[in-house]
Parts: structure tokens; C-alpha cells; sequence
């Protein structure tokens, strides 16, 4: 047996299990570790076989404890993935992930591997950066993801936590705008990156960018060598079909990093009305 073999968590957690990502790391996960236990406040698939599966509540730290008890690892999706309110985004996405957080130490959790955003460094332009670069949040769900790599990285160092914070871009089965050239993380490359971020020994903190292999893209790969993390599609085999899906390029939309989240108008869940 290896020693990364050894290393390996045993018993994982997934939270958000029941969205759009966490469907595709149930499917992608099963079978990788002894047990895989899947949470969301929203009904769940019933647990095959090595799987678990519990109905809880973010905001509700004893929720939390609960579906935290013998975890090795968590892989953290819960959360609102778009704007919202403020007072929506802290208490789902800060109070939620600061129940997540606490829970895991007190339940001697090793690692956890978190989904950060684009949306942490939404204004940064559109030119390649590092992940050491300046928080630019564009809306208050980007400020609540650099609240989570900040919380993590406390974690870490107060109580010996080790944390990675991927940075998502844009997940979906296939780029359908040109700004996804350099934003898209395909399904399987996803399911990949959060293998790795929870397997992949000797790391303690760690923010990486959450992309495929893609030839335009605006971020280093910081972090993919730690993690041994090497993607496998890269966005440019669309471009003949997406490049000139684009807007004004004077708009915010078209000069930042985060998209139609940085133009001031842009409410998201927010938008009762729209
Ligand atoms: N989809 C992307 O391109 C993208 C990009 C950057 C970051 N992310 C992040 O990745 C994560 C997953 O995104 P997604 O696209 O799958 O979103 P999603 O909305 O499909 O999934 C999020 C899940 O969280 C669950 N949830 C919400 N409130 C909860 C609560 N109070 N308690 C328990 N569960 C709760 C929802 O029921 C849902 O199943 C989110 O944290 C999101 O911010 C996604």
C-alpha cells in the first residue's frame, strides 16, 4: 500500500449533495472511499451501496455535529451559489460554513476541501493572475466565499485543520459563452479536483483555481501540482462555436473576471422581480 493509499480519508462528507455539482461528486465519489455520506437541506437519492445519506440543515449547528460524526474529510458545497441578500448570504453561506468549519474540528475532521469562487476575485481583470492575488469580491456571495477561505485558513492555523479552497469558476457540462474559454470546469474534471483536494497528502492551506485545462484561461495553476490535480478538457475545443458569444466590451460584464456579478444593477436571487 502507498502511502498516499494510507493517507486517504475513509470516510467523507459531502454537503450541498443534492445540487447541480454535488450530483455529479456523488456519482463521481461513490465507490472511492469506505464510506461517502451525502447531506442537503433538499431531498436526497436514496444511499447505494458504501453510501450514506442525511437530510440537515447548515444553519443549524446541531445539524452539523450530526452529519459530522467518524468524518475524515468534508467536501463543502452547501451554500447559495449566487447572489442573494445579505442577510440570505450570511446566514447560509458565513453562519453555514462557520457551522461546517466548527463542527469539523470538533469532530477531529483532517481535511476539507471548499467551494470557493471566481466571485472571491470577481473584479480582478481579465488578464492572468495567482491565487495570491488581492480579494476583489463582486457581490456579497463573493464576499461570503472570501469569508469561508479566511475562516479555513483560521481553522488551519488555530486548530491544525487542513483546508483547500477551490476557486469554481463556471461548472457546467459544456462552455456556452465566450467568457467560459477561460472559465469552464467540465463535470469530470470537477469530480478530479475534489478527489484531490481531499486526497492528496502533505497539503495544509491551499487555494487553487477550479478550471479545466483551458488554453485562454485567466488564472494560474496554482496548486494543481500539490494536489496532483491534471484536467482533462480544455474549453478551446468549443471555441469556433462560442467565441463571439459576448456583450459590449465596455460593460463590467466583459472587462472583469466575474462576469455579469460585477455590473451594480446585478441582484441575482436577490431580484424578486426578475
Ligand atoms: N456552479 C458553479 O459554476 C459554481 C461556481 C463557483 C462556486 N460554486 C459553489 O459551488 C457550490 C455548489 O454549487 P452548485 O452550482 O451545485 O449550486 P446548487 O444550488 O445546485 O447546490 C447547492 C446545494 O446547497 C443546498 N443548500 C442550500 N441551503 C442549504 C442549507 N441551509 N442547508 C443545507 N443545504 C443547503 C441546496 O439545497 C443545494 O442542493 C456552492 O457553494 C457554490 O457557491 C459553484
Amino acid at each position: 500500500m502507498t502511502k498516499q493509499t494510507e493517507d486517504r480519508p475513509r470516510r467523507v462528507l459531502l454537503t450541498g449533495a443534492a445540487g447541480r455539482i454535488g450530483c455529479v461528486l456523488r456519482e463521481g465519489l461513490r465507490g472511492h472511499y469506505e464510506v461517502l455520506r451525502s447531506t442537503d437541506i433538499a431531498g436526497l437519492e436514496p444511499a447505494a451501496s458504501g453510501e450514506e445519506v442525511m437530510q440537515a440543515d447548515l444553519t443549524d449547528p446541531d445539524d452539523m455535529r450530526r452529519v459530522m460524526d467518524g468524518i475524515d474529510a468534508v467536501i463543502h458545497l452547501g451554500g447559495i451559489p449566487d447572489e442573494d441578500s445579505y442577510q440570505q448570504i450570511r446566514a447560509v453561506n458565513m453562519d453555514g460554513t462557520a457551522n461546517v468549519l466548527e463542527a469539523a474540528r470538533l469532530s477531529g475532521v483532517r481535511r476539507m476541501a471548499f467551494a470557493s469562487s471566481i466571485h472571491a476575485v470577481g473584479f480582478a481583470p481579465r488578464e492572468r493572475i495567482n491565487m495570491d492575488v488581492p480579494v476583489r469580491p463582486d457581490t456579497f456571495y463573493g464576499v461570503s466565499k472570501v469569508f469561508g477561505e479566511a475562516l479555513g485558513r483560521m481553522y488551519v492555523d488555530r486548530y491544525g485543520l487542513e483546508f483547500v479552497a477551490v476557486r469554481i469558476c463556471s461548472f457546467l457540462p459544456e462552455p456556452r459563452e465566450a467568457r467560459n474559454l477561460a472559465t469552464w470546469l467540465s463535470p469530470r474534471d470537477a469530480v478530479q479536483l475534489f478527489r484531490r483536494a481531499i486526497d492528496a497528502p502533505g497539503v495544509t492551506y491551499l487555494t487553487v483555481p477550479g478550471i479545466s485545462n483551458n488554453t485562454r484561461r485567466w488564472m494560474n495553476p496554482d496548486g494543481w501540482d500539490a494536489l496532483g490535480y491534471a484536467p482533462e478538457d480544455n474549453a478551446e475545443d468549443y471555441a469556433a462555436e462560442i467565441e463571439n458569444v459576448k456583450g459590449n466590451p465596455e460593460s463590467n460584464t466583459e472587462r472583469f473576471q466575474g462576469g455579469m456579478f460585477t455590473e451594480p444593477e446585478y441582484l441575482g436571487l436577490a431580484d424578486k422581480a426578475g
